[in-house]
């Protein structure tokens, strides 16, 4: 809350393949985030991008007869394009294949050679062409990738490389873990990336001969720059390390998300470079889990539906709230497009949208579409105020922690606890009775204010709809320049007209 400055990312995503659910995830929970430090009043910078070098993305550029410059072209208009229509805010969009990237990238190889901790060497051992990752014997299980979300077949290699001095970092990594026991997130991540590191680190290959797309070593050019130093570096290169004004502002990183496939990446090589830079490490990598089908990942591989037809068929902030209510942050995620339209229905339409609605309804019938004057406050009142005090402290304090599903959670009890409310005070019976007016107004108001509330802490997750619902509760403004304190210092205004239009949440109907 103190905080004045926040840098959230994204991993940069292979361009190999159009964006799908699975890789919209990370980003649209990096969006909410940073919406909703803004709401805090925080000063926060996202940045996500594209992984443009390396042989993945050769191949499939030759699998379409293009150039992988063309290719990598088209793939960032499609990112691009996606991230817009899912209402994605960030401030930046990296490229590793940029000028400002690339530059970097070999600066920074520079220092890690010039403090002795690059080498050359021939490396000779098993490969996964899929991690791009290579594995020693002890490494390999029965020919397989390792990684337990890989498990592809490893190939035999032999080539003269570069390599880090990884094995270097093993126990001042360590040290840094107990020291500091958030850094990696989940519990369940660290515990992992805890005893992988004790199990011991080898030296790490950072290069690949003959690699055309990449960045190559200066002097030596026949090699490249491989995978994760280009790929990791962009987190810094992004904001102008080492010496520009967002670098300054920005580093380190507050929260770094990742998926759990690349956490060791996240949480081994890259806080062991940038030990080796002798600078800062980002406050937490969280790794996320998957999103599944059928208890799959879900990728274009296997069959994910485009999601530009989804965001067609259900709306952003549909799939946007879906992703953050469905499952506990960090755990694996069932994805069916019933789930969705049930509780978007159910969530957003029965309990959040019927509520605005018959509010609005009541507001024009009984006092002209005006926002009555709030008179004596009952016990019901206290009641219904106390609930939207608490959880809404509730509702920051798991937001802030990343407990997106509970933060929903606390808020949502105000959304039914405000049903209940009308139904108890049932206004509409009040309403036949001249002598009830008072009563009348103070109800009116309750909901009205409720609803103001609610609809102020959800615009980081469903920014159009809670956009659409102020402006009918009669505000103006961006929701996007407000913030939290005008949750208790700026209330309703009595006498404001209010506008209601369409309904904000249309039944979904699976086609
Ligand atoms: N380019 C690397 C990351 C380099 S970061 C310095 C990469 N790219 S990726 O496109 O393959 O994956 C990017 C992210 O998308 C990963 O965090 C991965 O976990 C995530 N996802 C891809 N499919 C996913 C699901 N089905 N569910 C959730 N996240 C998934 O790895």
């Amino acid at each position: 809350m103190n905080k004045e400055f926040f840098y959230l990312t994204t991993p940069i995503y292979y361009p190999n393949a159009a964006p799908h659910i699975g890789t919209a995830y990370t980003t649209i929970v990096a969006d909410c985030l940073t919406r909703f430090q803004r709401l805090l009043g925080v000063k926060a910078y996202f940045l996500t991008g594209t992984d443009e070098h390396g042989q993945k993305i050769e191949k499939a550029a030759a699998e379409k007869g293009i150039t992988p410059q063309a290719h990598v072209d088209e793939m960032f208009s499609a990112f691009k394009q996606v991230w817009e229509r899912l209402e994605i805010a960030n401030d930046d969009f990296i490229r590793t294949t940029e000028e400002r990237h690339e530059t970097g990238v070999v600066k920074i190889f520079q220092q890690l050679k010039d403090r002795g901790l690059i080498f050359k060497d021939t490396y000779e051992g098993w490969y996964c062409v899929a991690d791009e990752t290579f594995w020693t014997q002890a490494q390999v299980v029965e020919g397989k990738c390792p990684n337990p979300e890989c498990g592809r077949e490893v190939v035999w290699m032999k080539e003269e490389g570069y390599f880090f001095k990884l094995s270097r970092f093993q126990n001042k990594l360590l040290e840094y873990l107990d020291q500091h026991p958030d850094f990696i997130q989940p519990q369940s991540r660290f515990n992992e990336t805890y005893s992988f590191i004790k199990r011991g680190l080898q030296d790490l290959c950072v290069s690949r001969k003959g690699l055309k797309w990449g960045v190559p070593i200066p002097g030596d050019e026949e090699h490249s720059i491989y995978v994760w130093i280009d790929a990791l570096s962009n987190y810094l290169t992004a904001i102008g390390y080492p010496d520009r004004e967002n670098y300054l502002r920005y580093w380190p990183a507050d929260v770094q998300l990742v998926g759990k496939d690349i956490l060791r990446f996240h949480a081994i090589i890259w806080p062991a470079l940038l030990m080796a830079l002798e600078l800062p490490l980002p406050k937490i990598i969280y790794a996320h889990g998957w999103i599944v089908s059928r208890g799959e990942k879900i990728s274009k591989s296997r069959g994910a539906r485009n999601i530009n037809e989804m965001i067609k068929d259900f709306s952003a902030d549909a799939i946007r709230y879906f992703l953050l209510k469905q499952a506990p942050f960090g755990q694996d995620m069932e994805y069916s497009e019933e789930a969705l339209v049930d509780r978007y229905n159910k969530e957003l339409g029965n309990e959040l949208g019927n509520l605005l609605n018959r509010t609005l309804t009541m507001l024009e019938n009984y006092f002209g579409g005006l926002v009555p004057e709030k008179q004596t406050a009952t016990e019901l009142e206290t009641q219904l105020e106390n609930l939207e005090f608490k959880n809404r402290e509730l509702y920051r304090e798991h937001f802030s922690a990343l407990r997106f599903r509970e933060a929903l959670a606390a808020l949502w009890e105000i959304v039914v606890e405000l049903n209940t409310y009308a139904e108890k005070t049932s206004p509409w019976k009040l309403a036949k009775d001249p002598s009830n007016r008072e009563r009348l107004q103070t109800i009116l108001y309750s909901l009205s204010e409720g609803i103001r509330q609610v609809v102020v802490m959800v615009y980081p997750i469903i920014p159009v709809s809670a956009q659409k619902m102020w402006e009918q509760l009669g505000m103006e403004g961006s929701l996007e320049q407000l913030r939290w304190e005008a949750l208790s210092a700026d209330p309703l205004k009595a006498g404001k007209p209010v506008k209601k239009g369409m309904p904000v949440f249309p039944r979904l109907e699976i086609a």
